[in-house]
Order: structure tokens, then C-alpha cells, then sequence
């Protein structure tokens, strides 16, 4: 049988046009048992739809880490290392990811209490809530009874320090909650104050419980304005060491888009030992190898410097922006500017949220959007899932010199 793709079914709230490459149902090739001809088909795909759907899979975790791991044959250990996550209960993520024991590429993760689950006897999984990390105002009770919630936290899976960032991420469904329908509804709190971003509040309607929530980083970079393009094209971002300790304390925006700043983060000197070489100091705009695309691809919680080049052509410094190139180094400047580039992309009708059915594999390119979780889980609703990205075996590379000739 030869290889089908069908579109995805994009919500009615989502800008087709903007979207129109993006995603596609993939039928016609077993995920469990592929030939290498067959992933060379995958392959392309992945990188010129940034997401690929697969119904109706059975697949062990073995079967999807090597799946996943033929889309970057060398490397070997999952995206933050194996067995990381054990070892660092000061992280993050600790809490949201249990390595299964028999393959540690691949995490559990989901909501309530499952038993005899891949070699695990009982756990208690539970799925993310917002009000444990971002700032308040939290939604009301009467608002999640609702059927209120909101997005956790964007991001691309990358440990952004030491390891490369994955290039691709897997998730399988293995079992997912029949649950009414909920709304995520979002506003700018934190920045009323700020002249940098006007006040919005936007609903993102109609998601499914325990929606994952895509936002395309082709189209983030696309959607601005040739100012802020210049100065995308121009930019590092610069990590912090050990960043999901370093921010462990801090508190999100309650678009979950970034870290609210007031001094929570954990000094240098007190992270977990750490050396200069491990840190890293990414592209702001990664360009994808296949179709030579620029995606904007930052994680906003985890950034702690912009590193910017000066405009290459003199005519072109007027009205740009840092035109002589700049480092900022004040965490609030930082945010401020990564917000008023990220934000416009995380619009309703920039948002793809996959709906999931039972038995659905989707790869997605970790290196060409950001996503998140959402939705208010009650402690009965089971939702069990495998995730699996391994790091990266090279680190991506940023705009080419013709892009940065015509962009900046
Ligand atoms: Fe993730």
C-alpha cells in the first residue's frame, strides 16, 4: 500500500491560510515496522508539515524510540538524558515525567492512577495545572468548573543546556479520558502595565480535555513586522545553565508564555555545578534543512540573555531596531522583547490544538514549533501517554547569511 497523506482537521478558529502547509494525516505505512524507504518518505514529510498523525497505532515504547530515533540515527539518550530526571529533584520537570523503566528514552506521562503499566506496578500521574505555575490571578473554581483552563507553559522539549535540542518529539495515546469539551482562556496580566504589549484577553474555544496545543514557528516569524524580523535574524539566545532548576521558583505569565520577573530564579552560585561550554547560546530563527524555512524557535521561560548583531547594512540601520547590536542582559528586557515577538503567534487562530483519540502516534518537529499542554483534569480522569525525543546529535543552525542579508 502505497503512502497516503490527508490533511489534519484544523478547527474552525485556525487560519487556514496561515496554516495551509502545515500537518498531515499520514496512512499507509506501519509505524511499528517500517522499511528504510518508507522513512525516507516520513522523513521529508516531517519537515515540510512539521507534524505528522498517525491513527489507530499499536506500538510499544521500544517501537517508538526506534522510530524516533531514526529521524536522528547517533543519537541515543532521551532530550534531557537518560535517567536525568531521577537525579535532579530540584528540576522542573521532575514531577510531570516518569522514565519508564524499561526503555528511558521514553516518559509516562498523564493523569490518575494507573497499575501494571510497561513494568511499573502503581502510579499517580498527574497532569499539569497552571495554578502551580504561573502567577495569580489563577482561574476561579467556578471558572474551572466551567470548563475553564489555560496553556501550561510553551516550549520546545530541549534541555538547552549540554544536550542538543531533540529534532524531533513523539507522542503516543495510550489512553485518553471521553471528558466535555473546555475553553482556554488567556490575558496579558502581567503586562497591563507594560508599554511594550497591549492588553488582550483571548478564548481559545472548543479544545478537548488534555488538548496538546501546536503554535507553528514558521508562521511566528512569518506574522511580523519587518522590524522585529531584523531583529530575529540578528539574535542569540543565550540559556541559563541548568535552566529548569535555575527557574524552579519562578512564576509564568498566565499566557504561559514566559516567566513573570521578580527575582525568584536561583543564582548561578547556587545552581547545581556547571561549566561555560555546556551552556548555550542559540539562533533566535533555527532554519529548517529540508525546506530552508526560518522558524523562530525560543523557549521563553529558559532564556536569560539576548545576544544581537549589528544591522549588516549600514543603509538599513534607520529605524531598526538595536542597529549597532546589543547584549541585554536585564531579565526583564529579555521578556519584554520575547514576549512582544512571540505573543502575536499564540493568537486563537494561530493555534492548532490536536484533539487525541486513543491509538494516535503524532511526531512533531521540535525544531519548527513550540507547544503546550492544557486542560483542567479531575483526579478520576485517566489520561496515559508515552513521550519520547532524544538529543539532538548536532545542534541547529540559524538563518544563513542570504537570510540575514535580507531579513535584517
Ligand atoms: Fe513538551
Amino acid at each position: 500500500m502505497a503512502i497516503e497523506t490527508v490533511p489534519i482537521p484544523f478547527p474552525a478558529s485556525l487560519d487556514a491560510k496561515a496554516y495551509e502547509g502545515f500537518g498531515r494525516e499520514v496512512r499507509g505505512v506501519g509505524v511499528a515496522n517500517f522499511t528504510e524507504n518508507e522513512f525516507m518518505v516520513l522523513e521529508k514529510l516531517l519537515y515540510e508539515h512539521d507534524l505528522l498523525l498517525f491513527r489507530d497505532c499499536n506500538l510499544t515504547p521500544q517501537q517508538q524510540c526506534a522510530l524516533t530515533k531514526a529521524f536522528d540515527p547517533t543519537s541515543n539518550h532521551y532530550g534531557h538524558g537518560n535517567n536525568h530526571l531521577s537525579k535532579s529533584p530540584t528540576s522542573l520537570l521532575t514531577s510531570l515525567l516518569t522514565t519508564l523503566p524499561s526503555v528511558p528514552q521514553v516518559q509516562l506521562i498523564g493523569n490518575g492512577t494507573i497499575s501494571n503499566h510497561e513494568g511499573i506496578s502503581s502510579i499517580t500521574l498527574k497532569h499539569p495545572s497552571h495554578k502551580t505555575f504561573h502567577a495569580p490571578p489563577h482561574l476561579t473554581s467556578d471558572q474551572e468548573s466551567r470548563g475553564e483552563t489555560r496553556f501550561y507553559r510553551w516550549h520546545m522539549d530541549a534541555a538547552l543546556y549540554e544536550f542538543a535540542p531533540p529534532k524531533v518529539t513523539s507522542l503516543y495515546s495510550v489512553r485518553t479520558p471521553l471528558a466535555p469539551r473546555q475553553k482556554c482562556r488567556y490575558a496579558d496580566d502581567y503586562y497591563n502595565s507594560s508599554s511594550t504589549t497591549t492588553t488582550t484577553e483571548d478564548v481559545l474555544e472548543n479544545v478537548s480535555l488534555g488538548a496538546t496545543a501546536f503554535v507553528s514557528g514558521k508562521v511566528m516569524f512569518e506574522i511580523l513586522p519587518v522590524q522585529l524580523k531584523s531583529l530575529a535574524v540578528r539574535t542569540k539566545v543565550r540559556y541559563a545553565p541548568h535552566p529548569f532548576v535555575w527557574m524552579k521558583g519562578a512564576k509564568a505569565v498566565g499566557t504561559g508564555l514566559g516567566l513573570v520577573t521578580e527575582g525568584r530564579e536561583v543564582p548561578l552560585e547556587m545552581l547545581p555545578e556547571w561549566e561555560e561550554g555546556k551552556v548555550q547560546e542559540l539562533p533566535m530563527v533555527w532554519k529548517n534543512e529540508v525546506t530552508g524555512n526560518l522558524h523562530l524557535q525560543a523557549h521563553p521561560c529558559a532564556a536569560m540573555q539576548l545576544i544581537i548583531d549589528p544591522v549588516l547594512d549600514a543603509e538599513k540601520k534607520d529605524g531598526a531596531l538595536y542597529p549597532d547590536g546589543a547584549r541585554i542582559e536585564d531579565l526583564k528586557e529579555v521578556r519584554d522583547l520575547l514576549y512582544k515577538i512571540q505573543r502575536p503567534a499564540i493568537a486563537p487562530k494561530f493555534i492548532y490544538p490536536h484533539d487525541w483519540k486513543e491509538k494516535d502516534l503524532v511526531i512533531f518537529h521540535n525544531r519548527g514549533l513550540l507547544h503546550t499542554a492544557l486542560g483542567t483534569f479531575k483526579e478520576d480522569q485517566v489520561r496515559v501517554f508515552h513521550q519520547c525525543n532524544l538529543a539532538g546529535s548536532d545542534f541547529p543552525r540559524g538563518p544563513s547569511h542570504e537570510d540575514v542579508a535580507r531579513w535584517s
